[in-house]
This record gives structure tokens, C-alpha cells and sequence, in this order.
């Protein structure tokens, strides 16, 4: 049995990640939500779609605290981590040009989208550790891509997203030093853009379903030994 862990999956991506690993012979999924009410909601909505091999566990990424109580939850109950999704993620207050943006707003994004990120992997590294063949996937944008910026192609819309964007270069930053320090180790690691996705997030204009969103991730959640690390990918390499 694989074990999985996905932060902010009671909605939204997370929550059609959880279905689809779910769904999949040999896995079981914690459905990390911050609150209560909302993460047993999702779990009752996929027990209805008689998927059962899922648990709510509480999980809020910007607090150490109830970080720590998840990982003892996780370690209590199943003694290993074999993936861990960090997917929660906020837009942040806009507008947000960087000239201009309201530093708590810069900061606010920076706190979910990377700090979370790498307080949550910290922790949970020692149960991950335990696993044959350990999986990290953090959940970027291609907003994140130095690349994609400085490209004659960059999308003009996203103007008013440079503190969401700044936190996801910083999130693919950790995705490489991370990889880099366990590289010739069983971990693999990785950044993987589900690509602009109706939720939440943008107020529902995405152009994808959560369904294709989530297919991505679930790819290389489920990658072997020989799978890729220290990526970014979508379909295939995503320019860092
Ligand atoms: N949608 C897109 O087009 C798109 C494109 C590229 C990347 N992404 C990334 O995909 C991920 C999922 O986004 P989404 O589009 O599915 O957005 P969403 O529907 O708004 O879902 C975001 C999830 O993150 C949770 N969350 C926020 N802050 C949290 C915290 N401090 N601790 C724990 N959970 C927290 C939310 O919980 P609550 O319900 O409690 O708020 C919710 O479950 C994000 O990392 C996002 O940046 C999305």
C-alpha cells in the first residue's frame, strides 16, 4: 500500500488529486485540509463516489504546530510516508504588481505557498525516508518559471500576479535544492504545473478541467525508482 499525503485537498486540485490516486489500486490517501468541517466534507463526497481508502487529517502549512500533529497522525496510523503533495497554495491579494504590492501581501503568499511547502516536507522527511521509493511533489505554476518571464511569449495577464508568481519561483528554487541534496538517493523530486485550471484560485477561469489539472500531478506521483528529479514538469520538462 502507498501511502499519500496531499495538503489542501479538500477542494480544488487537491481534492480531484486525492480522488484520482484513490481511485488507483494500492493507494492511501490522507486529505490534508486546514478545517475540520471542510476536510470531512470531502472525505463524506468521496466516500459517496464509493472511494473509502481516504482520511481527512488536519493540516494547516502555515502552522508548525498542527504540522507536527499530522506527521504523528500519519506515523501513528501507518508508520510510513510514501508521498507527499504539497499543493495547498493562495493567489494572494490583488492587485499585486511588485512595484507597488502591500509587503504583508508578498509576504502572506511567500508564507503558504513556500515556507508551508518547506516546513511540511521538514517534517514529514523522516517518514518519507521510510518509504522505498520516496516521492515530493510540490505544486508550481508555470507563474513560477524565470523562463516563461523573460520569454517573448509571457502572458500579459499575468501582470497582476508577481507576488504568486515570486513564491512559485521560490517553491521551484526548493524543488532543486532539495533534489540536489538528496540527489543519488532513492527520493525523487519534483515541481509539476497542473496548468491554468478552473477553481477557486481564479475564480473559475481556467481553461482545464480539475480532472487534467490533477492528471499531471498524479504522473509523477506515481513514477518508480527510475522516474525523473530535481524537474519541473508538466507534460514533459517545463523551462525553470
Ligand atoms: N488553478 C490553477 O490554474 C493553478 C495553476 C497552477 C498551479 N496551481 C496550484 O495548484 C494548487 C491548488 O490550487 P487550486 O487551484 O486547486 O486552488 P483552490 O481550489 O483555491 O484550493 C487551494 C487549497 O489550498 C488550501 N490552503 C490554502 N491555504 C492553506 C493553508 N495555510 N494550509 C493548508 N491548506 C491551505 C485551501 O484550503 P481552504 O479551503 O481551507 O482555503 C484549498 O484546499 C495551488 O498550489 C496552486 O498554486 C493552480
Amino acid at each position: 500500500m502507498n501511502i499519500v499525503l496531499i495538503t489542501g485537498a479538500n477542494k480544488g486540485i487537491g481534492l480531484e488529486t486525492a480522488r484520482q490516486l484513490a481511485q488507483g489500486e494500492g493507494y492511501f490517501v490522507y486529505l490534508g485540509s486546514r478545517d475540520k468541517t471542510r476536510g470531512e466534507a470531502a472525505v463524506r463526497l468521496l466516500n459517496a463516489e464509493g472511494i473509502t481508502n481516504v482520511e481527512w487529517v488536519q493540516i494547516d502549512v502555515t502552522d508548525n504546530k498542527s504540522i507536527r500533529q499530522a506527521k504523528e497522525t500519519v506515523q501513528a496510523r501507518s508508520g510510513v510516508l510514501d508521498i507527499l503533495i504539497n499543493n495547498a497554495g493562495i493567489a494572494g491579494a490583488q492587485p499585486q504588481r511588485i512595484a507597488t504590492t502591500d509587503i504583508q501581501t508578498l509576504r502572506n503568499v511567500f508564507e503558504t505557498n513556500f515556507f508551508g511547502a518547506v516546513q511540511t516536507t521538514q517534517a514529514f522527511l523522516p517518514l518519507l525516508e521510510r518509504s522505498a521509493v520516496p516521492v515530493i511533489i510540490n505544486v508550481s505554476s508555470e507563474l513560477g518559471s524565470l523562463a516563461r518571464h523573460s520569454g517573448a511569449e509571457r502572458n500579459p495577464n499575468w501582470d497582476n500576479f508577481d507576488a504568486y508568481s515570486c513564491s512559485k519561483t521560490a517553491l521551484n528554487a526548493f524543488t532543486l535544492a532539495l533534489a540536489n541534496q538528496l540527489r543519488n538517493t532513492k527520493f525523487r523530486i519534483n515541481s509539476v504545473t497542473p496548468g491554468f485550471t478552473a477553481t477557486d484560485l481564479n475564480q473559475h477561469q481556467g481553461t482545464q478541467s480539475v480532472a487534467e489539472g490533477a492528471k499531471h500531478i498524479v504522473r509523477y506521483a506515481i513514477i518508480g525508482p527510475d522516474g525523473p528529479t530535481g524537474k519541473f514538469l508538466k507534460d514533459g520538462i517545463v523551462p525553470w
